[in-house]
């Protein structure tokens, strides 16, 4: 009779569903670690880079607004380091240029172009039509029309707690900026305030 084979050392692990699940997280959890947790430590992921500023009260509104319309879904912020890259949107992106923002709006999705180097490539008034509808500017553009955000407005009591979120995040406002933050935003329609958002991309190394 042929003696029953008890296995041992790997072949143990490799016949043990469970065993195997629990040390492949094991594994799979320490190689991330490894990865990411020196990342928190580093100078080029959390010292923003020279000339960069927080966002003004108005910046910031419209970027709560490019997030709040789901801008993302179709345009990254991110300028990656490849040579196409660089001659289609300028730049390369590094992290330092967005330790200001919580979330970081890199994002990988792009049915639209990427939009991290868009500050100061067109006018104001550019953006307000592409806005308002796409169509005006680029005949075969797949962009949403945005009309709604000529007549809303922004709320000046929403930006003190906004901002005060950010300085609780480490972003270099002063108690004087919060406190004056309402009245800079009064009266503002929220395409202005987009487009603010929209002109100060990128230019700090731009
Ligand atoms: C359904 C996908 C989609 C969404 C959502 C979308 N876009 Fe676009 N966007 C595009 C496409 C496609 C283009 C290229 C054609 C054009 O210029 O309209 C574009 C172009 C742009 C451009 C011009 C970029 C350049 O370098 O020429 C800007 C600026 C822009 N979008 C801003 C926005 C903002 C702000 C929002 C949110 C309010 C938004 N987009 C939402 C698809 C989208």
């Amino acid at each position: 009779m042929a003696q029953q084979h008890t296995p041992s050392g790997h072949e143990k692990i490799e016949t043990s569903n469970v065993l195997m699940i629990v040390l492949i997280l094991v594994a799979v959890a320490f190689g991330g670690l490894v990865e990411i947790v020196p990342l928190f430590f580093q100078r080029s992921t959390t010292q923003p880079v020279e000339g960069l500023k927080p966002y003004t009260p108005l910046q910031l509104a419209g970027r709560d607004i490019y997030i709040r319309e789901g801008c993302y879904n179709c345009h990254s912020q991110m300028v990656r380091p490849f040579r196409a890259e660089a001659l289609r949107y300028g730049q390369l992106s590094v992290a330092g240029e967005s330790v200001y923002d919580h979330p970081f709006q890199w994002g990988s999705k792009r049915t639209g172009p990427d939009l991290h180097r868009v500050g100061g490539k067109y006018s104001d008034e550019w953006h307000r039509t592409h806005l308002i509808n796409p169509r005006d500017l680029v005949p075969e553009s797949n962009m949403p029309a945005y009309p709604w955000l000529v007549t809303g407005q922004v709320d000046p009591a929403d930006m003190a707690p906004r901002m005060k979120a950010l300085q609780r995040l480490g972003v270099p406002y002063t108690d004087a900026e919060i406190a004056a933050a309402g009245e800079a935003v009064k009266g503002k329609a929220e395409i202005d305030a987009l487009i603010a958002y929209l002109q100060v991309l990128g230019t700090a190394r731009k």
